[in-house]
């Protein structure tokens, strides 16, 4: 949602971060205990900082690790969700529409779609052992899930690191504060490590130990009279509906050649996304161009690329892309259509006029906002291109892995 009130809605690391800069010391509020997290291999606050960078703790041998799930409370039951299969798929999409994420005043809650969470959770090299649900066991009926997918990064001066991207942590609301997420977490650890993977990167809106970056989310208006409407956005008190329109107005046609990414780009789209994120970032994943083809290439409501590739050589030179995440809006029967600034990539124009024409095809498409984090080069486009402070942070998290914390212009990773 935008910030529509800064002072109200400052979150507790950003109070945390200004008494530090005030020289306050802020040791007991950031020692918040945290009876399942205290527990994890995390770099802890200021510890954190004495251990070399690397693991907290080492790889397990394979006889170290627990050979038997963790035990499900009684009455629940461990199950792999088949994701290509399209009734299993129903029932996660259903899990989550009903029960993700929501905002702070429960207005609006994420709706993934079907063919997204399977896009999202099917990249090379997924198994259907880390797609991982509970059961009711009496109903069979799908209770809680989480997700771990694999990748290779970057982070720091480690150059190649294998991880799983953790997402998807949902717990049925009926079965909230029973201390199930934890053993959701537990479990899914235990498949990682049995696969020889013992770090992962995930993302949350909540601060628990110990974040690595922390990003802000940034919404541009398309259809500002929807968002007013919804209660996403509010009509500043100076402001009328009908400025309001014209400000956030944008021209029907792109000015660049964009053309959306096909197969053929392939190769090109993989070379000019790896250099960039080697060249400037300290946490990126390391792209195969298998990854590239099955993360970029145009889905039909759920992600967009489009490139602009030279004449000449038919090298792409620039790329932009976004995925579709809507929102339903509780109450009304009604849909937030959101699109969310994925990996973009400006050599051959200003990135600002790179964006601008992102916005003006998310626009054309029908999506009412774009997102953005101020992650990779985006906070030097925001502004200008009217995009609003959003209300959350979006803390980056690297599972046993001691790393300095970095700024988020640092981060090349984003995740869905
Ligand atoms: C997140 C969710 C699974 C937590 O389950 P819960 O029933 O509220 O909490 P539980 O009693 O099972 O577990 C509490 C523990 O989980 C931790 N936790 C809560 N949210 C978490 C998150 N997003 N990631 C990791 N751990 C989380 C808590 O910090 C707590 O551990 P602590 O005592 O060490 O601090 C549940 O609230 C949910 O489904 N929320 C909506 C979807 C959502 O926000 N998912 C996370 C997206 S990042």
């Amino acid at each position: 949602m935008e910030d529509n009130d800064e002072d109200k809605n400052k979150t507790a690391s950003t109070i945390i971060e200004m008494l530090k800069e005030a020289g306050v010391s802020t040791h007991s509020l950031e020692e918040k205990e945290h009876k399942f997290w205290d527990t994890q291999p995390m770099a802890h606050g200021e510890k954190g900082t004495e251990l070399p960078e690397g693991p907290v703790v080492p790889d397990k041998k394979p006889e170290e690790i627990r050979q038997e799930p963790y035990n499900m409370p009684a009455g629940f039951e461990w199950s792999t969700v088949n994701i290509t299969n399209q009734e299993e798929k129903m029932e996660l999409y259903t899990l989550l529409a009903n029960n993700y994420v929501e905002d702070d005043d429960s207005l609006f809650r994420f709706d993934y779609s079907q063919e997204f969470l399977e896009w999202a959770l099917t990249p090379p090299g997924y198994s259907n052992d880390l797609l991982l649900g509970v059961r009711a066991s009496k109903t069979k009926k799908l209770v809680a899930f989480i997700s771990a997918i694999p990748a290779n990064i970057k982070v720091q001066s480690t150059d190649q690191l294998k991880v799983v991207e953790i997402n998807f942590l949902c717990v049925h609301k009926k079965l909230r504060a029973k201390r199930l997420a934890p053993v959701l977490i537990k479990e899914i650890t235990r498949r990682v490590n049995q696969t020889g993977v013992f770090q992962a990167v995930y993302t949350a809106g909540v601060v628990l130990p110990v974040p690595v970056a922390s990003a802000r989310y940034y919404h541009r208006s398309l259809n500002p009279k929807k968002l007013v409407k919804v209660g996403f956005s509010r009509l500043n008190p100076r402001m009328t509906m009908a400025r309001m329109v014209k400000l956030y107005k944008l021209p029907d046609q792109t000015r660049s050649n964009l053309v959306p990414m096909t197969k053929d780009h392939v190769d090109g789209v993989h070379h000019l996304l790896t250099t960039y994120l080697e060249k400037n970032f300290k946490l990126h994943v390391n792209f195969t161009a298998e990854d590239v083809a099955h993360w970029l290439l145009p889905r039909d409501k759920v992600i967009n690329t489009y490139v602009l590739a030279d004449n000449n050589d038919g090298a792409v030179t620039d790329m932009v892309s976004y995925y579709h995440l809507p929102s339903a809006i509780l109450g009304l029967d009604d849909t937030l259509h959101a699109a969310y600034s994925y990996y973009n990539i400006a050599t051959s124009m200003p990135l600002e006029d790179l964006m601008r024409d992102a916005l003006i095809l998310a626009n054309r498409t029908g999506s009412d906002v774009f997102n953005a984090l101020n992650l990779m080069e985006n906070e030097s486009i925001l502004e200008e291109l009217k995009f609003g402070k959003g209300d959350g942070n979006l803390q980056y998290y690297v599972y046993n892995w001691n790393a300095p914390s970095m700024k988020p212009a640092d981060v090349g990773i984003v995740l869905l």
